[in-house]
């Protein structure tokens, strides 16, 4: 996986499968302090102390003894690389937060790639959930907010094809947008 944005479309299924129906993703891009971070909150069961510190644990890799997964060890890794760091933090029945931080600049830190493509894949998801995606550059803000979006379409499904196009034409914009006023 090289771009960040996959990586948070796998973390967001464990979200899904954790049973949220909010997921909030947030960037923030602060250049000044060579920061790139990525917070991602769940309403979902979350998780015990065991299990949290289980999948925190950078030795867990000791496969035999119980499955254990992939995906919050590979951000962990994209976010090591970049000589940052993530954490975990869980309430079980409150939800689950996951706070990747990389540094902006450095060789190794994956582009963020079709983060709009993800959002689209997780709306798109049979089961509904809502996706707050903040995505801050500096002071500029986007805010793409499904709750939001979902009173504009006025009935019209997220499946419809217009709708997709127009969901990622709007974040992919968006994101652009905050960058340009920002270098202005
Ligand atoms: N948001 C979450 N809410 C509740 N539990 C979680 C959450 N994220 C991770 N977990 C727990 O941590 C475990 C490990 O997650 P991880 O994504 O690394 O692997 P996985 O989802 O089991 O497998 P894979 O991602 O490879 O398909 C999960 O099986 C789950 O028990
Ligand atoms: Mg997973």
């Amino acid at each position: 996986m090289n771009e960040l944005s996959l990586h948070i479309l796998d973390i967001c299924q464990n979200s899904i499968k954790a049973n949220a129906d909010l997921i909030e993703i947030t960037i923030t891009e602060n250049i000044d302090k060579n920061i790139f971070m990525i917070e991602i909150t769940d309403n979902g069961h979350g998780m015990s102390k065991l299990t949290l510190s289980e999948v925190s644990d950078p030795f867990f890799t000791t496969r035999t003894t119980r499955k254990v997964g992939l995906g919050v060890s590979l951000f962990k890794m994209a976010a090591e690389m970049a000589n940052g760091s993530c954490v975990l933090s869980s309430i079980v029945d409150i939800g689950t937060k996951v706070t990747a931080i990389f540094e902006h600049n450095h060789l190794d830190r994956a582009p963020l790639g079709a983060i709009e493509d993800s959002i689209n894949i997780l709306i798109l998801n049979e089961r509904e959930i809502e996706i707050l995606y903040t995505h801050k550059y500096n002071n500029q803000i986007y805010i793409f907010d499904t709750r939001e979006v979902k009173k504009v379409l006025d009935g019209i499904p997220f499946t419809d094809y217009n709708v997709i196009m127009w969901i990622k034409n709007n974040i992919k914009e968006g994101i652009k947008m905050i960058q340009e006023e920002e270098s202005r």
